[in-house]
């Protein structure tokens, strides 16, 4: 099979080029997926010279059905996206706080990350505002495991079941098919927890000049558990060694216009002269019992960790464009449950929501063995009774499938089991206790540059002028005016609505 790939692409090589252009090519000759020659690739065979096609044209039957099934199911969310291999170096010994292989000092892991926007179906514009998606596949030595993270420190909502309504909120109307501020901010109304969110997506860190110049961030509390069985929380942030650079409002149209796939286009650029982007890998870490020291929920994924140090563990660099499209990027399957021994969820709800959310999209999407396609194969020997299943390729031998037996030489090993957590209560279904909603939202909008300031109210007032719902444009404006009443009043101004209105609004507010 790989000889004939590469057979074909010399092949192609010499039809888009010249030969010399392609260096020395012995001839290929074309087969059909059997193996077998074709004879004639450009002519369909037909019942004498004004005849129809004959269906015992297998060659031709055979590439329009290839062709036909081409596409498979589009990422619900995150559909455009672009990856790029390189690796991940540990330089700093993190061994007291987690037993994971890849985080030995001087280890070096082969990595794939995967780039992306969110709500935009996979042909559309790379730089419209939109989190992006930063997804690192770690291929390690226990297994893989996949860092799925965004540029942002935090995410809209702290609860995996509401998920699918926000999503729906931000994608095209199913009347229409065309996104909708008055659906998305009809969402944003009903969720303050999302004020901070807004802070971060309007402002121009939401329009990325790069993928190499923006920061990437695990979003979510991890457990990391050390050779000791000693548990520490930690949040990951990727720091970009390019700088974070971004787009002003005013050039987001205009490099639409000029370049659609622009993102894509610099970092294969990038890659191609050898200027190989880097990250460093930060960790902030607490203890188990510093958890509960802050007025909001460390465990809330609506909030940033706030003077809890960063130490720095590793460096990612990129250095190659995977060979085909398809089958690695498209293809890829990343998801929060793939950890690796020493590495383990937090009780954070919209983790626990993604442990389950990712594998199950992609066993629909890509069926029950894209786990064991070569893009998503763990680099390390998988022995399981896992069988069958479209596509089953796992070189499965012996009768034995099943655990514990005699017959194979299978066992478990009691050193990575999980660790154990104390619990106390009852089951319930209830918010948060510590919600603090506005305040981080306003500390954002205060840390910002004057100029950035006025792009985050410009950003905001300019969707928001489009919302109908007076309650829902209300609402949002007094989120706003709670988190910081400069940033309210400014973004209430420009969206030509009523501040003495929207202060009154705030005045009710909790947190
Ligand atoms: C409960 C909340 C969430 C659910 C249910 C969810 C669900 C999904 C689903 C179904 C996909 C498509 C996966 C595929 O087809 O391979 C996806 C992709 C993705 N999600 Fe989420 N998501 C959630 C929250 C988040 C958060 C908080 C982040 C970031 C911190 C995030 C980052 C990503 C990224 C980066 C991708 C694209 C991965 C790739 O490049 O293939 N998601 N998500």
């Amino acid at each position: 099979m790989m000889r004939m790939r590469t057979k074909l692409s010399q092949l192609a090589c010499a039809v888009a080029f010249s030969a010399a252009a392609c260096g020395s090519l012995s001839a290929a000759t074309i087969t059909r997926d059997n193996g077998s020659p074709v004879g004639d690739n450009q002519n369909s065979q037909t019942a004498g010279p004004s005849g129809p096609v004959l269906l015992q044209d297998s060659q031709l039957i055979e590439k329009l059905q290839r062709f036909d099934r081409e596409r498979i199911p589009e990422r619900v969310v995150h559909a455009r996206g672009t990856g790029a291999f390189g690796s991940f170096v540990t330089s700093a010994d993190f061994s007291d706080i987690t037993r994971a292989d890849l985080f030995r000092a001087g280890k070096t892991t082969p990595v794939f990350v995967r780039f992306s926007t969110v709500a935009g179906a996979s042909g559309t514009p790379e730089t419209l505002r939109d989190p992006r998606g930063f997804a690192v596949k770690f291929y390690t030595e226990q297994g893989n495991w996949d860092l799925v993270g965004i540029n942002f420190p935090i995410f809209f909502i702290r609860d995996a079941i509401k998920f699918p309504d926000f999503i729906h909120s931000q994608k095209p109307d199913p009347v229409t098919n065309v996104q909708d501020p008055n659906r998305a901010f009809d969402f944003f109304a009903h969720a303050p927890e999302s004020t901070a969110m807004l802070t971060w997506l309007y402002s121009n860190r939401g329009t990325p000049v790069s993928y190499r110049k923006m920061d990437g961030f695990g979003n979510h509390a991890f457990k990391l558990v050390n050779a000791k069985g000693e548990v520490h929380y930690v949040k990951f942030h990727w720091k970009s060694r390019q700088g974070i650079e971004n787009l002003t409002p005013d050039q987001v149209p205009q490099m639409i216009a000029k370049d659609w796939n622009y993102l894509t286009n610099d970092l294969y650029g990038a890659l191609g002269k050898g200027e190989n982007p880097q990250w460093d890998l930060m960790v902030q870490v607490l203890k188990p019992d510093q958890i509960d020291r802050f007025d909001y929920d460390a465990l809330d994924a609506t909030k940033e960790w706030k003077d809890v140090p960063e130490r720095m563990v590793g460096t990612l660099t990129l250095n190659k464009v995977p060979a085909n499209f398809f089958e690695s990027t498209e293809q890829s399957a990343f998801a929060p449950s793939h950890l690796v021994p020493g590495i383990e969820p937090s009780e954070d709800r919209m983790l626990q929501g993604r442990l389950f959310s990712y594998a199950d999209t992609q066993i629909y999407r890509l069926g029950a063995n894209g786990i064991n396609l070569p893009i998503n194969r763990p680099r390390v020997p998988v022995t399981n009774n896992n069988e069958g299943g479209g596509g089953s390729a796992l070189n499965r031998a012996g009768s034995t499938d099943y655990d514990p037996t005699t017959l194979a030489d299978l066992k478990q090993d009691p050193a990575y089991r999980l660790i154990e957590t104390p619990l106390a209560g009852t089951t319930q279904q209830r918010a948060i206790k510590k919600k603090l909603e506005f305040r981080q939202a306003g500390e954002r909008y205060r840390s910002l540059s004057a100029a950035d300031q006025s792009d985050l109210v410009g950003n905001l007032a300019g969707d928001l002028k489009r919302v109908r719902n007076q309650d829902n444009l209300y609402a949002v404006l007094s989120y706003l005016y709670k988190a910081d009443p400069e940033l309210g009043s400014r973004v209430a101004k420009d969206a030509n609505a009523d501040v003495a209105r929207v202060k009154q609004l705030a005045a009710k507010l909790e947190g």
